[in-house]
């Protein structure tokens, strides 16, 4: 039995990696922001000394990726330096500190998987945040940092609940984005990787985790609305006539290599994973 800390506990992962621990029967304490606020140092402390964690995984995070644009500043206190903290308390109860981050680290300008060891370059003001997170993180002596991408879970806001909206809404013809590629993951999926990721001491510094398959948003909304049994058309559009304020990489398909060396196992499937999705919400 291992004892977890999980920060950011009412998000869409935090609550998925609570649940998959749960039902292991680990020991879990897993506050959301209000009961653990990560940016104030002194809590951090108290809850990691009170806790007496082997793990901390923090889920804890700024995602709003346009609004960052703009927040720049809460953005870096969140993603970057309260990680440091984080990182700080880690060593002194001498506890993993497992950080998640995103493919929004790389630019998008190559045309084949992204190793853990690729040039970074962010493009927006979340990713030059996480990748803030990124150095914290390493301050802890021992630290796993996963990035993951495109994510999908019941327990908040995505990308496949908002095409399921407007697929209930009626809306049609769609219009989404061809000319962005990823690896979209289901939460569950990426929880259990989290989970025997950290349990493995090989499986140290950055690691990719994404579901096997990778594809573009409007291959994804046409996967949502065939999988949801609606008719709703879906057309392809650029990136360029739906200006958002945050630039996104126009390819971050994640090689998960390493993950399946370490691991000796295979990423499961987006496609499975959006089926159990839409089947369990
Ligand atoms: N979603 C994606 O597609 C994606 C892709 C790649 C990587 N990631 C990474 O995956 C991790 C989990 O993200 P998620 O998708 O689960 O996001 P999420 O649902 O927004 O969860 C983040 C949680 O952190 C909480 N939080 C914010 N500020 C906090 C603070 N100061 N102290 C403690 N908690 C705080 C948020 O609370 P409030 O909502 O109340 O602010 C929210 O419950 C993040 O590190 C994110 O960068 C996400």
């Amino acid at each position: 039995m291992t004892r977890w800390l999980i920060t950011g506990g009412a998000g869409m992962v935090g609550t998925d990696v609570r649940d998959e621990l749960l039902d292991r029967n680990e020991t879990v304490i897993a506050p959301g922001k209000d009961d653990l606020d990560i940016t104030d140092e002194q809590t951090v402390r108290s809850a990691v000394r009170d806790a007496k964690p082997a793990v901390i995984v923090n889920c804890a995070a700024y995602t709003r990726v346009d609004d960052a644009e703009t927040n720049e500043h809460l953005a870096n206190a969140i993603n970057g330096s309260a990680v440091e903290f984080l990182a700080r308390a880690a060593n002194d109860a001498g506890a993993l500190l497992v950080q998640i981050s995103t493919d929004f680290v790389f630019d998008g300008s190559k045309r084949a998987p992204y190793e853990v060891n690729d040039r970074i370059g962010p493009l927006s003001a979340y990713g030059r945040s996480k990748l803030l997170g990124e150095v914290a993180a390493t301050h802890a002596k021992e630290h796993l940092i996963v990035r993951t991408a495109w994510l999908f879970g019941t327990h908040g806001p995505n990308f496949v609940e908002a095409i399921r909206n407007q697929v209930r809404k009626g809306t049609s013809p769609l219009r989404v984005v061809n000319d962005q590629r990823g690896r979209p993951t289901y939460t569950p999926h990426l929880a259990n990787a989290l989970i025997r990721l950290s349990l493995n001491p090989a499986a140290r510094g950055i690691v990719h985790y994404a579901d096997e398959g990778e594809c573009t948003w409007f291959d994804l909304a046409k996967a949502i609305v065939e999988e949801s049994g609606a008719s709703t058309e879906v057309v392809p559009v650029t990136t360029a006539e739906f200006p958002r304020p945050a630039k996104r990489p126009a390819y971050s398909v994640l090689s998960t290599e390493r993950y399946e060396r370490i691991t000796g196992v295979k990423p499961e499937s987006w496609r499975a994973g959006l089926h159990e999705y839409i089947h369990a919400r």
